[in-house]
C-alpha cells in the first residue's frame, strides 16, 4: 500500500537549517528560518521565560490532562494584549491553546471549512506553510498580490479580492510583520479593509505570529483590532513562538469572535472536537511558562523589556540596510520601512544559490531574508555579496 505514495521533497525552508549547520565556513550567515538572533548571532531563552520555568519547576503540582483547550489561564492572560482592554469584546470572543501558530492556522482553516467556507483569498507571497495547510485540507483558494514592486502594500488588490468574493468565502490576512515581505497595511488601509469585509460579509482569518516585533505590542495589534471592531465574526490564529522565543515548545492560541451566545458556544465546541481529533491536547510547558509571566507584573515587565530590545535591534539592522541604498541591482531602501523579521529581496533562485555557494549566505529561495540574522559584524559582507551577485 505504501508504495502508492508519491515522494515529497523536504520543506525547503526547514531544509536550510540543516544545510547551514553542515557548512563549515566560520563566517557563514544564516538568514533562513525565522528565529530572532542577538547581535552575537545567538537565539537565547528569554530571561523572563527562564524565571517562569524555574517557578514552574518549584510550584507545578501535576502534569495531569487539561483537555483539548489546553491552559485556559494562558489563553485568557494573552487576550488583553491581542484584543485590548475589553478583551472579550463584550463576551464575543473565546479561545483555546494550540500547538504553535501552525496549529492555530490549521484549526482556523479546518473550522472555517467545516462551517461551509467554500474558498479562501490570500495575498501572495505568503508564509509557505499557509499554502501547504490549505492544500492539505483541499480548500479552494485564490491569490491576490500582497505587495507593490516599490515595497508598499497593494491595497487595491486586497480590496478587489474582498469586494469580488462570493458568499461563504474567506480572506487570510497577516496581523503584523507580514511573512515574508515585512510589508504591513497602514492604519488607514486596515480601516478600508475592515469596511470592505463588513460590507461584503467575507470571513476574516487573521494570522498574528509576530506581535511586538514590528512597532510595539499595541501598535502591532491595531490593524487586527480595527477589523474585529467592524465585523460580526472572525478567527485569530496567534503564536507566542517568536515574541516569547518559545519556537520548539510550540505555543499558540486560536480565538473565535462571534455574535455571542449560542453561535460562539457552537463554534467553540466544534473547535474543541477538531483539536481532540487532531492532537487531542496541546503541549503544556511553554504555555504554562507564558501564563506565569503574564500573571506576574515583574516578569511581564522583564519580558516586555526583552521584546523591546529585540525590536530595537531589528530596527537598527533595517536602518543600516536602508542607509546602504542600492546594492548591485537591489534597492535596500524600502527595508527601512518594513516590519518584523522578514523582507523579500528581488533576487533570482540562481542568485540565492550563488550567495550560498560563493559567500556562505543562507536565505530562502523566494528571496526572503531574516533580518535578525544580520549583525554589525556581517552586515557589510552581506551588502557586498548582494552587490556581487546582482551587479
Ligand atoms: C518562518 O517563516 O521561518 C517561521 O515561521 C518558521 C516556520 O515554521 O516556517
Amino acid at each position: 500500500m505504501l508504495d502508492r505514495l508519491e515522494p515529497q521533497s523536504p520543506d525547503a525552508l526547514l531544509a536550510l537549517i540543516k544545510l547551514h549547520a553542515e557548512d563549515e565556513r566560520p563566517d557563514k550567515v544564516d538568514l533562513g528560518v525565522g528565529v530572532y538572533r542577538t547581535g552575537q548571532g545567538a537565539t537565547p531563552v528569554f530571561g523572563a521565560i527562564k524565571a517562569a520555568e524555574q517557578r514552574l519547576v518549584e510550584e507545578q503540582e501535576s502534569k495531569s490532562y487539561l483537555g483539548p483547550e489546553g491552559d485556559m489561564g494562558f489563553v485568557n492572560a494573552l487576550m488583553p494584549y491581542i484584543f485590548g482592554e475589553d478583551a472579550t469584546m463584550g463576551g464575543r470572543i473565546s479561545g483555546m491553546q494550540t500547538p504553535g501558530g501552525t496549529g492555530a492556522v490549521r484549526l482556523s482553516l479546518a473550522l472555517a471549512q467545516k462551517a461551509g467556507m467554500t474558498k479562501l483569498h490570500m495575498g501572495t507571497p505568503s508564509w509557505p506553510n499557509h499554502a501547504q495547510i490549505i492544500n492539505d485540507l483541499d480548500l479552494e483558494w485564490q491569490a491576490f498580490d500582497h505587495a507593490n514592486p516599490d515595497g508598499t502594500a497593494n491595497l487595491d488588490a486586497v480590496l478587489a479580492a474582498i469586494n469580488g468574493a462570493g458568499p461563504n468565502e474567506g480572506v487570510l490576512l497577516h496581523g503584523c510583520c507580514h511573512n515574508p515581505t515585512g510589508i504591513d497595511y497602514t492604519p488607514d488601509q486596515w480601516d478600508a479593509i475592515g469596511d470592505a469585509i463588513a460590507k461584503t460579509g467575507v470571513f476574516p482569518i487573521i494570522d498574528t505570529a509576530y506581535q511586538g516585533l514590528g512597532q510595539g505590542m499595541e501598535e502591532d495589534a491595531a490593524g487586527l483590532r480595527s477589523v474585529l471592531a467592524k465585523v460580526p465574526e472572525a478567527f485569530v490564529a496567534y503564536s507566542c513562538d517568536k515574541n516569547f522565543g518559545m519556537y520548539r515548545d510550540r505555543v499558540g492560541a486560536f480565538y473565535i469572535l462571534a455574535d455571542g451566545g449560542d453561535t460562539l458556544d457552537k463554534a467553540f465546541s466544534n473547535a474543541n472536537a477538531l483539536a481532540r481529533a487532531s492532537w487531542s491536547m496541546p503541549p503544556d510547558h511553554g504555555a504554562a511558562a507564558v501564563r506565569v509571566i503574564l500573571r506576574d507584573p515583574q516578569m511581564t515587565e522583564q519580558w516586555l523589556d526583552e521584546l523591546d530590545q529585540m525590536r530595537e535591534r531589528m530596527r537598527q539592522v533595517r536602518a543600516r540596510l536602508a542607509e546602504a541604498g542600492v546594492a548591485g541591482s537591489v534597492d535596500l531602501t524600502p527595508l527601512g520601512n518594513q516590519n518584523g523579521l522578514f523582507s523579500v529581496l528581488p533576487v533570482t533562485k540562481e542568485q540565492v544559490a550563488q550567495l550560498r555557494k560563493d559567500h556562505g549566505i543562507y536565505m530562502a529561495g523566494s528571496g526572503r531574508i531574516n533580518v535578525a540574522g544580520l549583525t554589525m559584524d556581517n552586515i557589510d559582507k552581506f551588502i557586498a555579496a548582494i552587490a556581487d551577485v546582482t551587479g
